[in-house]
């Protein structure tokens, strides 16, 4: 019968068998416990997910909304071209801190740039600075500003960009049309403002695995 156990088990050989011992990895997740910060980055599995699909997006620029310890920004950095260019964007001064030696340790700080500072405030600049357009965007941080997220994301876009949001299923949560959760009321709300706009195309799919039930949001500009 399906479980939480089975799940991590099933995530666990997929892990051994597809991706093998990575030590920058190893020591990004090390490290991040050591530095007491939440076991909420992305599975193995799901991290190779991110870098895959940004291969086969063939992206060279990347915006990543929500860095944590790096875990993510590393698949995410290795999806790219040599001189391709990660900017993630973290609200934690400390995350980011411990995010910067872990992207180091994997030898990829000369494509991965860390910006400090709540994302709706630090989105403008990019725009501001003309960075865009990013052809890959994870979105992976506060579920309430999902919505503005987005659309921060196709403000910095082009026609073929792919935007893949993180945690958009929430144990079911997300058909609670009634929740109070805010977490529950952002991801509905980026999903209401995904339908609405002419300019994607997107699905959402579910996973299942060592981070429980939830899910992806995956979309391309058109
Ligand atoms: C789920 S974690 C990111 C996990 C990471 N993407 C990974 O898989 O390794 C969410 C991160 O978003 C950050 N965050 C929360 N609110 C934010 C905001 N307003 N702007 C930028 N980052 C924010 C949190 O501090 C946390 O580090």
């Amino acid at each position: 019968m399906a479980n939480k156990r089975n799940w991590s088990e099933v995530d666990s050989y997929f892990a051994r068998t597809l991706i093998g011992s990575d030590p920058a990895l190893e020591e990004a997740l090390a490290a991040n416990a050591a530095a007491g910060l939440p076991s909420i980055d992305v599975s193995a599995p799901q991290g190779k997910l991110i870098h895959l699909l940004a291969r086969m997006a063939g992206a060279r620029k990347a915006l990543e909304i929500g860095t944590l310890g790096g875990y993510s920004t590393i698949w995410l950095a290795r999806a790219l071209p040599d001189d391709g260019r990660l900017i993630t964007l973290e609200v934690s001064p400390r995350h980011a801190e411990i995010a910067r030696r872990n992207v180091a340790g994997a030898g990829l700080e000369s494509k991965v740039e860390i910006r400090t500072g709540a994302a709706l405030t630090t989105l403008p600049k990019l725009e501001a600075e003309r960075l865009g357009p990013f052809d890959f965007v994870f979105v992976d941080a506060d579920k309430t500003n999902n919505a503005a997220y987005l659309e921060w994301a196709l403000r910095l876009s082009r026609p073929g960009t792919v935007i893949v949001v993180d945690n958009v299923v929430r144990e079911g949560g997300v058909v609670e049309a009634a929740s109070r959760d805010p977490d529950v009321v952002g991801v509905r709300r980026m999903f209401e403002a995904m339908a609405r706009e002419p300019r994607l195309s997107a699905t959402a799919i579910q996973t299942v695995g060592a981070k429980g039930w939830d899910g992806f949001a995956l979309a391309v500009v058109s």
